[in-house]
């Protein structure tokens, strides 16, 4: 068992509760359905954030500290520690580690693409330092990482382009780097599990944009093991029969589906949308508002363990209403109120709707 807490830290989960009974940890519910994780940063490895963490999680993510830009500094020197913390805190608490993200556009510095001078490198050349750069980071994590995220965000919103044209490694690759980032994190490390990872798949036709890429490289031999679908979803666009679809789809190509980045926004829906259009004001969280995200967790947790077999962990994308990326994206301080937890660190209604369930 993980689980090694200290006794005033257990206090406070079991007092927290306004109910009865202690509160039900949620990985311990969903045991028989897939891990569940949280994305977090080195920072929430103490205090109340990891209380919540050893008690309701098992699989971590990393939120920023993976990524590109976190992890190389300069050709000759990488940085590893931030990473670390959290490889060893999952360990220390015996959850599993998810890896994110190898290739994707944002959060890699401008550098990685160019020479000395400040010039492209060729497609040649960058694709060697992908290579390079993918062999150095699954070397250092060897074992204690069981999946990654590789290509993350390769496919355009809407239906003018089909990939994102508009990227260094498209402009100095064209679509040939999806492909080699997977080839080159298979011959690295070939226990690894490797995803590709988007947003808004529950959209028609960007599911089916990635679909036909998936079906595609696995039809021509590429390594690939599964489909994040993020989530990052809203009140207003997630549904019964789009999730479902979307999970069904994937799965009928043989490979693992996980929903990665789970969050839903308060807000209007905000993908590939002018936002000087969107609404700026704050929402009071009302019972009105907790009312209506509890009532779409619970439709979002019924279609996922109705479809549990074809799904392998369903991971949030961080703890509390606190530290939310959404109260800063797309709006930048519009307070949002998308996770399991409020910001005083409570379960909310949406948390029971989740975990009281009739089996
Ligand atoms: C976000 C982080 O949550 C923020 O802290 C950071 O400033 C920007 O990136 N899709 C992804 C994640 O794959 O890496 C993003 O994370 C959210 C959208």
């Amino acid at each position: 068992m993980k689980k090694n807490i200290s006794l005033a830290l257990t206090l406070v989960i079991l007092t927290a509760c306004h109910k009865e009974a202690p509160i039900p940890s949620l990985e311990e519910r969903y045991e028989k359905y897939f891990p569940i994780g949280a994305a977090v940063g080195q920072k929430q490895l103490q205090g109340l954030d990891s209380a919540l963490l050893i008690h309701h999680f098992s699989s971590l993510t990393a939120e920023n500290d993976m990524k590109v830009s976190r992890t190389i500094k300069s050709m000759q020197e990488f940085s590893f520690t931030a990473g670390e913390h959290l490889v060893d805190f999952a360990e220390r608490h015996g959850m599993q580690m998810r890896g994110h993200t190898l290739v994707w556009y944002h959060q890699t510095p401008g550098w990685f693409y160019r020479d000395s001078l400040g010039h492209y490198l060729s497609k040649e050349q960058l694709l060697q330092r992908m290579r390079w750069y993918i062999h150095q980071v699954l070397d250092h994590y060897r074992g204690r990482v069981y999946a990654w995220d590789v290509v993350n965000e390769a496919i355009a919103d809407g239906s003018a382009m089909f990939y994102r044209q508009n990227i260094d490694w498209y402009r100095v690759c064209g679509q040939e780097y999806i492909k080699k980032a997977f080839v080159y994190a298979h011959e690295a490390d070939p226990t690894i599990k490797l995803f590709y990872n988007d947003y808004d798949l529950i959209n028609p036709v960007k599911r089916d944009k990635v679909y036909k890429m998936v079906k595609k490289m696995i039809d021509e031999g590429i390594p690939i093991h599964g489909i994040g679908m993020q989530g990052h979803w809203t009140l207003e666009d997630v549904n019964e029969q789009n999730l479902s679809a979307a999970i069904d789809l994937f799965a009928s190509l043989g490979v693992e589906v996980q929903i990665t980045e789970l969050d839903i926004s308060v807000y209007p829906y905000y993908h590939n949308m002018d936002r000087s259009t969107l609404p700026k004001e704050v929402k009071p969280y009302t019972p009105e508002l907790a009312k209506q995200l509890a009532d779409k967790y619970e439709e979002v947790f019924q279609v996922l363990r109705k479809k549990s077999e074809k799904i392998t962990g369903v991971t949030f994308w961080g703890v509390t209403d606190k530290k939310t990326w959404l109260s800063n994206y797309v709006v930048k301080g519009r307070t949002d109120y998308p996770l399991l937890f409020d910001s005083l660190y409570q379960p909310k209604e949406a948390f029971w709707k989740v975990v009281e369930f009739v089996e």
